[in-house]
């Protein structure tokens, strides 16, 4: 079978077949050209084999699961890990046959291009152009949940596939032990986008990992739930440094570092063209296969309840389900908790999950901008 790998952003019937575990039609060493529908971008369609039937390991995190990692990643294979912001699918940066592989397994959008993560700025300079806020931030917020897309180096050995053609590249140097020592291990740059099935909510838990990808991937590494709970913020070192995603460094801190605002993405780079400036910020993403009301100050008759802070709000008793993001009103707690109380609301068969308001403050830009996603076109 030929066929593009990555789907169009998930239409709600697809979703639901997504999340009830694709081993049902598995397809073994199935051909599919990965390309892009951009005609400048032509040149990268190639033919790669895919396996959707593998046989998921999965080992608690410790030195063999660090060996492991490495070892699949050197033979092209996909491996799962935690970072600090959510669990990434990793594949050899270099290896645009391993990356035509994880675009598979995610079934993502193909012109959705991917974050090299490093070990260190030594190892991002190799594959990206640092200028002088490129480097400040850095040195200011690496390791951690920040990602730089700048310019690519000279030689840049990241696969133009991850890149999805662009001259500029996503570059992260995460915080967490586990994700660093595999780096290390391994050598060489690893993408690594969120390890869900595409259009899914991201995954913050090692079981998040195995519901969607058993049986895509190699090697699923546990090291129990994630510390920040949404994606990485990611801050575009163009003319102006501009924020095209919060995530999980507060803007606030960034602005405060450089001493001047960042600039905004113009509102049309977030529909669902996938243009190059809209960096994957599919309008519809993050999205559970039950409806999401926003900022509801009522809950209706078969809802359930994404609550924020004290339960004021009318309708409560009688909610299908309630799940609190943070009793304490926590904007940290209630990231660490966003993706694993939306997955869970969604097995609770409620005719929506009503959302509370939550402060659109710090972490709560991020979580906002989740939420907006996972609300679109179905509110
Ligand atoms: O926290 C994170 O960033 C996680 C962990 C695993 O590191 N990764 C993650 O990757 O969220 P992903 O692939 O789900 O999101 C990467 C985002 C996408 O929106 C993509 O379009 C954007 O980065 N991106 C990558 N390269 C880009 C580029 N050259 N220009 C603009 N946007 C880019
Ligand atoms: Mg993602």
């Amino acid at each position: 079978m030929v066929g593009v790998a990555g789907f169009e952003p998930a239409t709600p019937a697809s979703r639901t077949q997504c999340s009830t575990g694709l081993s049902h039609t598995p397809t073994k060493n199935a051909a599919y050209s990965v390309g892009f529908g951009r005609p400048q971008a032509a040149h990268l369609r190639i033919l790669v084999t895919v396996e959707t039937s593998l046989k998921t390991r999965i080992l608690p995190a410790g030195t063999a699961a660090t060996a492991a990692a490495a070892d699949v990643l050197a033979t092209g294979g996909l491996v799962a890990f935690p970072t600090e912001t959510v669990y990434g699918l990793g594949a050899d940066a270099t290896n645009a046959t391993a990356v035509a592989h994880l675009y598979q397994a995610k079934g993502r959008p193909a012109f959705n291009p991917l974050i090299a993560h490093v070990g260190d700025l030594a190892a991002a300079r190799r594959i990206a152009r640092f200028d002088a806020v490129a480097t400040a931030l850095a040195e200011a917020f690496w390791p951690g949940p920040l990602t730089l897309v700048l310019p690519k180096a000279e030689d840049c050995p990241v696969a133009e596939l991850a890149t999805a053609g662009l001259d500029t590249v996503a570059v992260r140097v995460p915080a967490h032990p586990i994700a660093r020592d595999i780096l290390r291990a391994f050598g060489r740059p690893v993408v690594a986008p969120s390890a869900n099935l595409s259009g899914h909510v991201s995954p913050t838990t090692a079981e998040h990992v195995a519901s969607d990808l058993a049986g895509r991937i190699d090697l699923i590494v546990d090291g129990g739930p994630v510390e920040v709970g949404v994606e990485s913020t990611i801050v575009g070192c163009f003319a102006r440094a501009t924020l095209l995603r919060p995530g999980g460094l507060p803007r606030s801190e960034i602005e405060r570092a450089l001493g001047h605002k960042l600039e905004q993405l113009p509102a049309d780079a977030e529909s669902d063209s996938g243009q190059p400036l809209a960096p994957g910020m599919l309008a519809s993403h993050y999205a559970p296969r039950t409806n999401v009301r926003l900022n509801a100050d009522r809950i209706e008759p078969g809802e359930a309840l994404l609550a924020f802070g004290p339960l004021r709000i009318s309708g409560v008793d009688s909610a299908a389900a309630v799940m609190n993001l943070s009793a304490g009103g926590d904007l940290a707690e209630a990231a660490a908790n966003l993706f694993g109380h939306l997955r869970a609301l969604d097995t609770t068969a409620a005719r929506a999950i009503a959302v509370m308001p939550i402060p659109h403050e710090g972490l709560g830009e991020a979580i906002n901008d989740r939420l907006r996603r996972a609300a679109v076109g179905r509110e």
